[in-house]
């Protein structure tokens, strides 16, 4: 492992890219080399086993191409696989994702918090830890949003149906006043226009890509491993399905203003 080695990315598809914008935005001297696993998504759908062996296969993937650290770009692969991923690669920096309930607790404290995932980070151990240590500092009320992902892997980001989805998955929810909602999926950073449709002007909506870019900048810089290069690093976008539309897609993803 070197200093100058790419930092590797990873995600069931494309939903990771806006983990990514964080990782370039505060390491711009960084290289990355992202792979979105579109071929298998959504994970949150699949088994638990399933889940960590596209994870092995995703963390393999990016190893044979000299990454130097790992960032897990996904909540539901980081539930399902971060363990088992640091068991298998004890050497390797290896950062997950969690959704920022910790920043929404802290900035809204005794506020109503709305966690919109998939069913699996809700269902997962780590959600669970996470939940039991801050629900007696706010009222959290996590919401599974099955097949939202998909919306960013289609490339919609607005219209009749989304809009449709996301009534129907928000407003049982809205009946008393939110203070923060919570996206603890990396696909849903690119819904945020839609959903703050659905949820009004009150709340706070928060994501976790922030954290994740700095946690990885601390890991890098314990292990000596940081690009002492400032600026000027390069991304490289990659697929397991092949399919031009898609790379076109995900390079848009990186680029648009969110
Ligand atoms: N981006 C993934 C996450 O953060 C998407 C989930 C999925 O593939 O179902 O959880």
């Amino acid at each position: 492992m070197a200093c100058t080695d790419p930092v590797g990315v990873f995600d069931s598809g494309l939903g990771g890219i806006s983990v990514l914008r964080a990782l370039r935005n505060w390491m711009p001297g960084e290289d990355f080399l992202y792979y979105g696993d579109s071929r298998h998504a959504p994970y949150g759908d699949r088994p638990l086993q399933e889940v960590q062996a596209l994870s092995a296969d995703a963390a393999a993937w990016l190893l044979a191409r000299g990454v130097k650290a790992i960032v897990i770009a996904c909540n539901t692969a980081t539930s399902a696989a971060a363990a088992f991923l640091r068991e298998t690669y004890p050497d390797l920096p290896i950062i997950g994702t969690e959704p920022a309930l910790k920043p929404a607790v802290e900035r809204h404290p005794g506020g109503r918090i709305l966690v919109l995932a998939t069913e699996m980070t809700l269902h997962e151990q780590k959600f669970r830890r996470l939940l039991e240590q801050f629900q007696d500092r706010a009222a959290v009320d996590p919401v599974p949003c099955p097949g939202l992902m998909e919306f960013v892997e289609r490339g919609v980001f607005s219209g009749p149906q989304l809009k449709a989805y996301l009534k129907a998955h928000l407003q049982p929810h809205l009946a008393a006043p939110v203070d923060a909602v919570v996206l603890g999926c990396t696909h849903y950073p690119f819904l945020r226009g839609a959903i703050r449709q659905i949820v009004g002007p009150r709340p706070e909506i928060l994501d976790g890509s922030g954290g994740i870019a700095r946690q990885t900048q601390r890991r890098l810089q314990a292990r000596d491993l940081s690009n002492p290069r400032p600026t000027g690093g390069s991304i490289t976008l990659c697929n397991s399905l092949d399919d031009p539309a898609l790379l076109r897609r995900m390079e848009l993803l990186l680029r648009c203003p969110l």
